[in-house]
């Protein structure tokens, strides 16, 4: 998929189907956070892969925001080093991931903020890794509204040489 398309494509996917996806793309996706770019090159960042159904259950129980965890075949726990840029970095990192999934027609989304310290000791996620975010990934139950999306209008966002300034 053209990188364009699959940005204006992407949804948030948060029903899967009972499918697993096959390892090769695992290993994309893995591989499309750990080659994205970094602050420094700092590089503050680990991804669990984990795709056990016992301890899916578990996450997803703690996943206040996420409930839905325990339908993915596979989720990807994004922790952070102690580093002023690792926000940014791991940001971005999810991105790469969300993007390359999508690209292979697995949806995926961005579960986080609440309730996930308890992932740590279920994990083995030594205490100064935070966890930024939990990324479910499957085949989208349903097929989603290709590239219909709520979104402020552009010019609402987006200005043009001065702020205020109409882009679009
Ligand atoms: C930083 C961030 C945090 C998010 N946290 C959650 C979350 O905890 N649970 C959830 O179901 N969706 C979460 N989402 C998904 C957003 O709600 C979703 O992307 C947004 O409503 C736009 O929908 P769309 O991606 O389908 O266009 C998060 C998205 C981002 C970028």
């Amino acid at each position: 998929m053209e990188v364009f398309e699959a940005a204006r494509t992407v949804l948030a996917v948060r029903a899967y189907q009972n499918k697993p996806v096959p390892p090769e793309t695992v290993r994309r996706i893995v591989e499309s956070a750990w080659l994205t770019a970094s602050s420094i090159n700092g590089q503050p960042w680990h991804f669990i892969v984990v795709e056990e159904r016992a301890v899916l259950d578990k996450i997803a129980a703690l996943a206040r925001t996420g409930r839905y965890i325990a339908q993915a075949p596979l989720v990807v726990v994004v922790g952070m080093e102690t580093s002023r840029y690792a926000i940014s970095d791991a940001s971005r990192a999810i991105q790469s991931m969300v993007l390359t999934a999508w690209s292979e027609g697995v949806g995926s989304n961005w579960v986080g903020f609440q309730g996930l310290e308890a992932v740590n000791p279920l994990l083995g996620i030594p205490p100064e890794i935070s966890v930024l975010a939990v990324v479910p990934f499957g085949y989208p139950v349903k097929r989603l509204g290709k590239g219909r999306k709520n979104r402020k209008p552009l010019g609402q966002v987006a200005h043009l040489g001065r702020f205020g300034m109409p882009f679009a």
